[in-house]
């Protein structure tokens, strides 16, 4: 493993390529990655780099914020195939024949979507600034896709009417509140973070609702010692690594994302010998998603 390491490092030199990983990735793909971290801050990174390669270890919704970003960057999935099964639960025409039935609703969509979504919004948002870009429109109502527990979350910390939209992550979603107090009971003293895809219901009884790179900064800056994890289980390694004489509990082993754990790094590898696995936007969509997207960053 550790040979394939040293070659991938190579290979980003030679190259003039940056790695990119969500925090929910292989511990071996974060080990070699040149920044680490959540949705907003890759998509801020993305934007920012000199490189002209990116290589991005997530899934596909991520690569396509990065090349929309950044367009004259080659921009490059090791494995094509993952992918976000919420990103998957709003179609440019479901969210089309919405906007008609709400004229003049601006529109949130959570960067947990395609491109050709994003260019049919108003305004992008991720875990980290929910919140903020909801409370900073005008309008007091909006329309927020597709994740409805994040808008629920949104919704519970505004005074605007907030629109759902009937999507969710597949793993988020499955942590109950009773399992949740249940895993509490278990470890008294401990504090519990929660993602905000999390139910309603899961928010109510958690200590913190952060996104992945939040609960990170808590846990390092928290004097407790023994946590609750409610995202994700990919997260419990950057958490172990930072915090060595701290306890991590998921809070359900099955939030568990297929398509985080696809990349591997033979995949690394191979996609920067042939630099396949090349995500592009069109422009058509690149120009309204990059509107989107920007005004998110705007924001920050
Ligand atoms: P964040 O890292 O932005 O909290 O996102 C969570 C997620 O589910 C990404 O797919
Ligand atoms: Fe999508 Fe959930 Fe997987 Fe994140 S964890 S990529 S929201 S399915």
């Amino acid at each position: 493993m550790e040979a394939t390491k040293e070659k991938i490092k190579r290979l980003l030199k030679e190259k003039n390529a940056i790695l990119l990983a969500h925090n929910y990735v292989l511990p071996e793909v974060q080990d070699v990655a040149d920044l680490c971290g959540d949705s907003l801050e890759l998509s801020i990174k993305a934007a920012a780099t000199d490189a002209e390669v990116i290589v991005f270890c997530g899934v596909h919704f991520m690569a396509e914020t990065a090349s929309i970003l950044s367009p004259e960057k080659t921009v490059l999935l090791p494995v094509t195939e993952a992918g976000c099964p919420m990103a998957d639960m709003v179609t440019e025409s479901s969210l089309a024949a919405r906007k008609a039935e709400l004229p003049g609703v601006p529109v949130v969509t959570y960067v947990n979507s395609s491109a050709a979504v994003k260019a049919l919004s108003d305004v992008c948002c991720t875990s980290a600034n929910v919140v903020k870009v909801v409370n900073s429109l005008e309008a007091d109502e909006v329309l927020m896709t597709p994740d409805r527990n994040l808008a629920q979350y949104a919704a519970s910390k505004t005074d605007k009417k907030v629109h759902l939209w009937e999507g969710y992550c597949p793993f988020h979603n499955t942590l109950s509140a009773e399992a949740a107090l249940a895993v509490k009971a278990k470890h008294p003293g401990a504090i519990f973070l929660a993602h905000p895809e999390c139910p309603p219901e899961v928010l109510e009884v958690a200590d913190v609702v952060e996104s992945t790179s939040g609960m990170l900064r808590y846990v390092k800056e928290s004097s407790a010692d023994t946590f609750i994890i409610g995202t994700e289980v990919g997260i419990l390694y950057p958490l172990s690594q930072q915090n060595p004489e701290k306890t991590f509990i998921p809070a359900s082993l099955e939030m568990a994302c297929a398509d985080m754990k696809r990349i591997r790094l033979e995949d690394i590898v191979a996609c920067l010998e042939t630099f396949n696995g090349e995500v592009k936007v069109p422009e058509e969509i690149r120009v309204p998603a990059l509107s989107a997207v920007e005004k998110m960053i705007a924001m920050v």
